[in-house]
């Protein structure tokens, strides 16, 4: 049996590829369509209302138009905000992206944890919930950043982006009052862990970054266990919610991700 539905992808520009990639190790017959809301771009800047009507109207577009067996909203400020909505709305298993910082307590040593994400995932009563929940014994300081997307997507393309950047977003979160005790860092932004070689290398000291991709992937992998894929390999499409003319490097940025087929909603 041959099955050719796909999983979908969805963030609001290339982080989700960080989810993506350890999705495709576990999953390499998976059909993709990997989903870029550039015409929504950035989320981390936004205010709750936009990103709570937005995200299941387009969503729903992406299933009537591809069919997927299963979504992964790869992007931590639409799923804080929006997951449940979309759960509501739509009749197939949807995995969201939440702030990694269960398991990051479980690690931290110090008990003083860094969670960087964008300024909208920051504020979100989720993270506040989520400390509470697992994290209630460890000091959780939080700094929102929309210059560490931007760096990311440059990188994408394959554009340079410079050090001291890097610096200042980590100084951010760890000149805070207790920031010298953290040991452990949540990138709790789907495009961060593109840059996380960038971030230890401009961190003062040694820190432990954690994210939520390979607990995604494996939560994928569960809700699609015993299912078809198809008999042969699929290209794998991106989509981008507004047309643009692709740059050469990002085209070659996605290729990286197998994804070679590039269309606009
Ligand atoms: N990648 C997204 C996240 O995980 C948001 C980036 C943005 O659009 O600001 O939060």
């Amino acid at each position: 049996m041959s099955d050719n539905r796909p999983l979908l992808f969805f963030d609001s520009g290339v982080g989700g590829l960080s989810v993506l990639a350890p999705t495709r190790r576990l999953l390499p017959d998976a059909p993709i369509v990997y989903a870029a809301d550039n015409g929504g771009f950035p989320y981390g800047t936004k205010a709750e209302a936009e990103i709570a009507a937005r995200v299941p109207a387009l969503l729903g577009r992406l299933v009537e138009r591809h069919r997927p067996r299963l979504i992964v909203i790869a992007c931590n400020t639409a799923s804080t905000i929006a997951l449940g909505a979309v759960r509501a709305a739509l009749d197939l298993p949807v995995v969201g992206t939440v702030p990694a910082i269960k398991p990051a307590a479980e690690q931290s040593r110090t008990r003083a944890i860094g969670v960087l994400g964008t300024d909208a995932t920051v504020r979100q009563p989720y993270v506040d919930d989520l400390s509470a929940r697992f994290a209630s014994d460890c000091l959780v300081l939080r700094h929102g950043s929309a210059k560490l997307v931007e760096l990311a997507e440059a990188k994408l393309r394959g554009e340079p982006t410079d050090p001291a950047a890097y610096a200042a977003v980590m100084a951010g979160l760890l000149d805070q009052p207790g920031g010298d005790r953290i040991d452990t860092v949540v990138l709790a932004c789907t495009h961060f862990p593109l840059v996380e070689t960038e971030l230890a290398a401009a961190s003062p000291r040694s820190l432990n970054f954690i994210h939520g991709g390979e607990g995604i992937a494996r939560r994928t992998a569960f809700l699609t266990a015993g299912q078809d894929w198809p008999a042969t390999p699929t290209p794998g499409i991106a989509v981008f919610t507004a047309p643009f003319d692709v740059p050469a490097g990002l085209v070659a940025g996605l290729a990286r991700y197998g994804l070679d087929d590039i269309r606009f909603l």
